[in-house]
């Protein structure tokens, strides 16, 4: 099939890589000139496991092409993705204007029958706005499908190719037929393609963020309840998460949710209800939980340098908002680096993939490390805030001899509190005891 992907960030690019490798003839179009080029020369623009390889397998065995230019892109193409932002607005509510403007500009270049797919994040009735949006130019026949995108950034190739589901709204034969055929090399083992109304399709992405985000919040709160009543957040996650109901997954407490769909899809369904009179009680809980959570270690820092962080140095191991991806939008530690340089404290950070985006948003506001043991020099103590791999299992006897002091905030709870007490550290970490 030949498809168009408008807008190749990290949906577009991984959307149109993952149907090129399933042997379609793909087109991605973005409106970053510098992007376009660099990828149209095979150098990737994000860092994602899995996705180099194919990617370049694709451009060079010629199934994947890249364009800045709308009406070229859309030329053959019997299908036109739309990856494009839904940033949130002022109000919180999904900013459209990227998605109806480049349906604007379909509507004036369309010329056959054509299905057109939201894959961004939107919020109800916007495949309703699209068709109207394009029917004010087009006068003939086309279908516009909600199907949203469910990857992990991280995993994104992996959760593409093998999906646990695929949402598609469409309430048009035609269209569910192409869609079905679309999808069917990627759920051969099974898993469902769930063909719904589009109203339905745009609330189950946001349904489905919002619960994953207030599963985070809920063990958040449980840990700071555990902190106080002396009990183990882990102990009680494994005996929650072995109930069938509740699950393992998505249960670990931490500095709270970040990146770019978590905080801004679950404000947009707040904002969503909130037009159709609706006070979603639970979100705006969830939100607020989160909002303090991104902080939580703070008060303890502050607490063991007797609320003087002033000339203090800290080394931050971990910037991205999640372990394998370079992404920093909403990441917690950005917002614990503005907390503590603010308090007159310097940072010396240390991230695998991160570091560029962060210091094209930082400049030298902070210090970036060659690996995760330089961060540590001359710091009074170590912060954890992502779950990185290599951090899991560090060697301890580095960390003694670089830090000035053996003092680990981890916001990630990587390492077990006896170990800790036998290294001597000062530990404290979420929803357990404060190792001393
Ligand atoms: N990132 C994720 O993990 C994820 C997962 C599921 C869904 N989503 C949703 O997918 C959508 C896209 O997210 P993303 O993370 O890929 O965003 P992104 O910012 O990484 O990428 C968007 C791309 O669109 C381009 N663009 C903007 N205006 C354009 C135009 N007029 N024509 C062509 N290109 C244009 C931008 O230059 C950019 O490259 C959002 O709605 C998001 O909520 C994201």
């Amino acid at each position: 099939m030949k498809i168009t992907v408008v807008g190749t960030g990290y949906v577009g690019l991984v959307t149109g890589t993952c149907f090129a490798e399933t042997g379609n003839d793909v087109t991605c179009v973005d409106i970053d000139a510098d992007k376009i080029n660099k990828l149209s020369k095979g150098e990737i623009t994000i860092y994602e496991p899995g996705l180099e390889k194919i990617f370049l397998r694709n451009l060079k065995e010629n199934r994947l092409r890249f364009t800045t230019s709308l009406s070229d892109g859309i030329k053959d193409a019997a299908i036109i993705f739309l990856a494009l932002p839904t940033p949130p607005g002022e109000d919180g509510s999904a900013d459209l204007k990227y998605i109806l403007g480049v349906a604007d500009d379909l509507g004036k270049m369309l010329t056959d029958y054509k299905v057109i797919i939201d894959k961004s994040t939107v919020p109800v009735g916007t495949a309703e706005k699209v068709q109207a949006a394009i029917a004010k130019n087009y006068k003939g026949e086309f279908d516009v499908v909600s199907n949203p995108e469910f990857l992990r950034e991280g995993v994104a190739v992996d959760d593409f190719m093998k999906p646990d589901r695929v949402v598609i709204g469409t309430n048009s034969e035609r269209a569910r037929k192409v869609m079905g055929d679309l999808y069917a090399p990627f759920v051969r083992q099974g898993n469902p393609v769930i063909f719904m109304d589009e109203r339905s399709a745009e609330l189950t992405k946001y349904a489905a963020n919002s619960f994953l985000a207030t599963k985070i919040s809920f063990m958040n709160e449980v840990a700071r309840l555990c902190e106080k009543l002396g009990a183990d957040v882990d102990m009680v996650r494994r005996g929650i998460g072995s109930d069938d109901r509740i699950g393992r997954r998505f249960l670990f407490p931490g500095i709270g949710y970040g990146g770019s769909c978590f905080p801004k899809d679950v404000q947009a369904l707040v904002k969503s209800s909130s037009e159709v009179n609706y006070d979603f009680e639970i979100l705006n809980a969830v939100m607020k939980v989160n909002e303090d959570q991104k902080l939580h270690l703070i008060p303890g820092i502050k607490k063991y340098f007797n609320n003087n962080l002033k000339g203090k140095k800290f080394a931050i191991w971990g910037l991205a908002f999640k372990p394998n991806t370079d992404d920093i939008r909403e990441a917690p530690a950005l917002y614990m680096i503005d907390e503590l340089t603010k308090e007159g404290a310097a940072v010396s950070a240390f991230d695998p993939e991160a570091m560029k985006n962060v210091r094209n948003l930082m400049g030298d506001k902070i210090e970036f490390a060659e690996n995760q043991y330089d961060a540590l020099k001359d710091a009074d103590a170590l912060i954890i805030a992502t779950e990185w791999n290599e951090f899991r299992t560090p060697d301890f006897s580095k960390i003694t001899n670089s830090l000035k002091n053996k003092i680990i905030f981890d916001g990630r709870n990587l390492f077990d509190l006896a170990a800790m007490k036998e290294l001597g550290f000062h530990y404290e970490s979420v929803g357990r005891a404060t190792v001393n």
